[in-house]
């Protein structure tokens, strides 16, 4: 029996799609042509519910960090879905007390107040809230291209107009342009753009708002917008000018965080800068709902005295899922794993594009790496088309991996943190084929 064999068996493939498909709303999109349900996981590995397996290189969108249903973390939600599993944020909740004492601990300089929500949507909105009592302003600077969930405040930051639905307004935002050194906004090259897109947020602060803000607020590496890393001195220059102009820096680390980029626990700390306000979830909790927000003793105050509330935010469950899958990752070095194996990734990803020229760019961080899919390497012309073959005929090979970018061009891959050399060698294998099939070859 596969280790992923699910233990009942499961309805047919059918079965569940033509369900999902009478009973969920249409909106919900599918990643193939071919709705895919999965029934079990293992470890990298995830099982289909016709039992063909696959190499999981996406990871539920950059959240399943120990690997499936890790048996040490399993052990301890187990154990604390027989012993309390709700109490509400009204009564101190200990797993939730220990899991922030955790975070205060590996969250760079003097981060330490905690506060948990069910999702990182709801995360970045109490991050923005927060400065807003700080400063007591209500302007936001955001970066294009960026993600910052789907409810309205959060839809209201996000600056990508798949995201975007009914022009969400529930915080004064305005976004400046990214560090997209592939596709440069202002046509420049890395080596002598004197970090134009940097001074760009200077420049949307003084045309577009009063010349003082709450918070500029970014992601280290733009997620959705297709894994987007600026240039090693960006975020100590974009910091600075946010605080020149009384802002706070809240950095969203939904999907740089937890180890994801390599060595550091947080995407932020591979810029050197300490952010104010930090949000996280996905990776946090291994796939258990969870969504956070740490800030200063400092900045903590600007709400004291107002009541806050989240029924399940940081819930029993998932306060043991978050703080089972930080120690494991501490146990196990996955953010050393995650610097290593993403290392080894990154030279195979830059031999494919040697041999395809339908490889524009490479980019990411250690376990978060892209490739962004052109028809002509001197046009730039997004391929869209292209990449959904490929990631099709990946499918068939059985390898996961995920897509985004402002145009859907970019391949996303983000495997468990607990990924081998030789798994990876075996997903570059499947994906050398996928390549080829998607190049027309
Ligand atoms: C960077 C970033 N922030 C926030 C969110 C919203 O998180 P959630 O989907 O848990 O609400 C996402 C989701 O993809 C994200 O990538």
């Amino acid at each position: 029996m596969s280790p992923t064999t699910p233990k009942a068996k499961a309805k047919s493939r059918k079965d569940i799609v033509a369900k999902h498909k009478e009973f969920l709303l249409p909106s919900l999109g599918s990643h193939y042509a071919d709705p895919l349900p999965f029934v079990s996981g293992k470890g990298v590995h995830l099982t289909d519910a016709d039992g063909k397996e696959y190499l999981d290189f996406f990871g539920g969108i950059v959240t399943v960090s120990v690997g499936h249903c890790d048996e040490e973390i399993t052990e301890r939600i187990v154990d604390q879905l027989r012993t309390l599993q709700h109490t509400s944020t009204l009564f101190p909740i200990e797993a939730q007390a220990d899991l922030a004492e955790k975070l205060a601990a590996i969250a760079p300089g003097d981060l330490k107040r905690s506060f948990f929500t069910n999702s990182g949507s709801e995360a970045d909105e109490k991050a923005i809230q927060m400065a807003q009592a700080h400063t007591g302003r209500r302007q936001v600077v955001a970066l294009r291209h960026c993600y910052s969930g789907g409810t309205a405040g959060a839809m209201s930051l996000t600056a990508h107009g798949t995201w975007r639905i009914n022009e969400p307004n529930a915080f004064p935002v305005t976004h400046a342009a990214n560090a997209y050194c592939y596709r440069c906004p202002f046509g420049k090259e890395p080596t002598s753009c004197n970090l134009e897109c940097a001074k760009d947020i200077e420049t949307a602060i003084q045309t577009t708002t009063d010349g003082q803000i709450a918070a500029f607020i970014a992601e280290p590496i733009q997620g959705v917008g297709g894994f987007i890393t600026p240039p090693p001195e960006y975020f100590k220059e974009a910091a600075a000018i946010a605080r020149k102009y009384g802002g706070l820096f809240i950095a969203d680390e939904v999907q740089s965080g937890f180890g994801r980029t390599g060595t550091k626990w947080f995407g932020i700390e591979q810029w050197g800068v300490v952010p104010d306000i930090m949000t996280g979830a996905k990776g946090i909790a291994n796939g258990l709902p969870m969504g956070w927000m740490i800030t200063t003793d400092a900045v903590s105050q600007a709400l004291n005295g107002k009541v806050y509330l989240n029924t399940f935010g940081g819930n029993p469950i998932s306060a043991t899922a978050a703080l089972a899958t930080v120690e494991a990752m501490e146990k196990r070095d996955l953010p050393g794993n995650a610097a290593r194996v993403g290392a080894h990734f990154r030279n195979r990803l830059e031999e494919l594009r040697d041999k395809y020229p339908l490889i524009g760019d490479v980019r990411g961080k250690g376990l978060m790496q892209a490739l962004e899919l052109v028809k002509d390497r001197k046009t730039k012309e997004p391929a869209k088309p292209e990449l959904q073959k490929v990631i099709e005929s990946a499918r068939e090979q059985g390898l996961v991996i995920g897509k985004g970018g402002l145009m859907g061009n970019v391949i996303r891959m983000t495997p468990p943190m607990t990924v081998s050399v030789s798994d990876v060698d075996e997903a570059i294998g499947k994906l050398d084929k996928a390549l080829a099939v998607g190049s027309g070859a």
